[in-house]
């Protein structure tokens, strides 16, 4: 899956971050997004959520049905063009179909939308305009595959953060990697599914982090380096990252941006 703030481009630097004897832990990632830090790692056991319920209908029917996904991507991808990209869009807000036929028309929209941004209007509709790519990879059979294998041992929940951290255990690896801070709070675009990411929510991750850190679990949390942030989480440990933004409402914005990994141990 593209995802804004994917961590593809980041995880050279985030794998050296990661607690030592991590691969004997469970992985907890209550924002997975397009999960590239959980899919690079291949962990036996996870727990996974985001509030996005298209995306977790996608990867519970990934997980569940990887052939039956595949066969219906296979049936959409032929003669891709931008009229069919609206025709499939416009059947995908009429909504109405079963959950494996709605993740590969998600899947579809994905792979073929406008920088593989996940936007809705007020009504809830999608509303990324086709994007203009010369040949989208719109059946990746072994990438489907492969992903419903790591995502066996996952347990995939569509909940909020606060929600999601009563099942986190002592001894459990938790990344965080919630929608960012924007340097500047009026210039800046924090949406990804309805309704954005406040400094009050931000505060709450916080909370969320410190009675997580009391209970056992190791932490990691990605954010942007502002100083609402750094002031937030002052006390643990902070290194910086840089980020080649690919995805940026902003056209000036693009380039490396500093980012901050915050941890407990
Ligand atoms: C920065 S993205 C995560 C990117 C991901 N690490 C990746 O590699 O693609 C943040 C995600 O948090 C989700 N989200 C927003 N608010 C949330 C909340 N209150 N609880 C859980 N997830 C939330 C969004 O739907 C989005 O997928």
């Amino acid at each position: 899956m593209k995802w804004a703030g994917g961590k593809g481009r980041l995880l050279a630097q985030l794998e050296p971050l990661l607690p030592p004897g991590v691969e004997r832990m469970r992985h907890v990632e209550p924002f997975v997004g397009g999960g590239a830090l959980f899919f690079a790692r291949g962990p036996q056991r996870a727990l996974l959520a985001d509030v996005n319920p298209e995306l977790i209908n996608a990867y519970r029917a990934i997980r569940d049905e990887p052939g039956a996904v595949i066969a219906a991507l296979e049936a959409l991808a032929p003669g891709h063009c931008k009229e069919r990209y609206y025709q499939v869009r416009e059947r995908y807000n009429a909504g109405g179909q079963a959950p494996l036929e709605r993740a590969a028309l998600f899947v579809y929209l994905n792979k073929t939308c406008f920088n593989g941004l996940h936007r809705v209007n007020r009504k809830g509709e999608f509303n990324v305009p086709f994007g203009r790519y010369k040949n989208p990879r719109i059946v990746n059979a072994e990438g489907i595959a492969a992903a419903s294998e790591v995502l066996q041992g996952a347990d995939i929940r569509c909940d909020g953060f606060e929600a999601l951290v009563e099942s986190a255990k002592p001894g459990d690896f938790v990344y965080f990697d919630p929608p960012y801070e924007p340097v500047s709070r009026t210039s800046s675009f924090t949406s990804y599914a309805r309704g954005g990411f406040s400094q009050e929510d931000q505060r709450r991750l916080r909370d969320v982090y410190a009675a997580l850190d009391k209970r056992g679990c190791k932490l990691m949390l990605s954010n942007s380096d502002v100083p609402f942030i750094r002031e937030l989480y002052a006390g643990w440990n902070v290194d910086i990252v840089r980020a080649a933004r690919a995805i940026n409402s902003n056209p000036n914005g693009r380039g490396k941006v500093a980012e901050v990994v915050v941890r407990n141990y």
